[in-house]
């Protein structure tokens, strides 16, 4: 909640928005944007959406047109499904997203810290996260990039992500199988669905796109992640969740 307070007051003077907006927009943009905007706003490139700044739009009310209609041949598709007030939830989450990103730390369990620099050998490692996981870019288009991850989640929903993946996957890195009334079977990161359409970028990162009227089923999945129970020690555990805590922007994260 501080790092909303904080995002609230910053833009107070210009524009003011109910926190429950900015929740709710949160919401909207963990269910619908994550995929492809990212978690600071900054994934699709040339685009900043953290940045208060936009190409194609500068008015609150141009927001909310743009949103609604898209930009023409790209892949920020039209959404005529939401509702007015739906957009400018949306837009109260986009003008308040630099201060806290998408995730505010929930989990304030307490947990063990380690040595950063020992978690930081493990992930390049014999830990095997850089396998799939990037820090700024390096890493696989299915799995986020960890870059800022430090300031967005609390130490003890870190260790929850390492021990056990399946139990909270945020939105934007869900997974779906999907299997075509032809037979075939493809399985990828949910980048966005709409009544008529589902978006999956595949084991190829390649984004594939499928009318839900040629599918005869659609699944979530769980977690590709592996956990670490097993594998690694408590010790060793807190050692990653030190690292990724280092981990806090964009520029620091290296
Ligand atoms: C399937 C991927 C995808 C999804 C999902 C998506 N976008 Fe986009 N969005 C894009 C792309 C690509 C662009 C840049 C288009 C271009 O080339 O101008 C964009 C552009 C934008 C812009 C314009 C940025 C600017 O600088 O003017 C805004 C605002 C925006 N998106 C908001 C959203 C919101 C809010 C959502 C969720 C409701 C969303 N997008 C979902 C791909 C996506
Ligand atoms: C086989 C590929 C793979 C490996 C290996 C892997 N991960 Fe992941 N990881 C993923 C995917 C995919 C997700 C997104 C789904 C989820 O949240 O579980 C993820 C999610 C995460 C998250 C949550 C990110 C967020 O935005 O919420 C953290 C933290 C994380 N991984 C850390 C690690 C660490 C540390 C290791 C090494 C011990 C590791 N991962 C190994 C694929 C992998």
């Amino acid at each position: 909640m501080g790092l909303l307070g904080l995002g609230f007051a910053a833009n107070a003077q210009e524009h003011s928005y109910a926190p429950s907006d900015i929740e709710n927009g949160r919401g909207l943009y963990q269910g619908n944007c994550l995929g492809c905007h990212g978690n600071n706003g900054d994934s699709v490139e040339g685009v900043n959406l953290g940045k208060g700044r936009f190409r194609h739009a500068s008015s609150d009310e141009d927001l909310i047109a743009l949103i609604r209609a898209g930009i023409p041949s790209t892949l920020m598709v039209a959404r005529p499904q939401f509702s007015y007030g739906e957009l400018r939830s949306l837009v109260a989450f986009l003008r308040n997203m630099q201060t806290g990103g998408v995730l505010t730390a929930a989990d304030t369990r307490e947990v063990k810290i380690g040595d950063a620099k020992a978690g930081q050998q493990l992930f390049f490692g014999k830990g095997g996260c850089s396998k799939c996981h990037g820090v700024n870019g390096g890493g696989s288009r299915l799995s986020p990039d960890l870059a800022g991850i430090g300031s967005q989640r609390s130490p003890a929903s870190l260790e929850t992500s390492l021990q056990d993946p399946r139990k909270e996957v945020r939105e934007g890195n869900r997974f779906m199988q999907v299997t075509t009334k032809a037979g075939v079977v493809i399985t990828g990161k949910l980048m966005n669905q709409d009544t008529h359409s589902v978006q999956l970028m595949n084991e190829k990162e390649k984004l594939v796109s499928l009318l839900k009227k040629d599918l005869s089923a659609q699944a979530m999945m769980p977690s590709p992640m592996p956990s670490t129970q097993d594998v690694l020690s408590p010790t060793q555990v807190a050692d990653l969740v030190a690292y990724l805590l280092t981990l806090k922007s964009e520029e620091s994260a290296k």
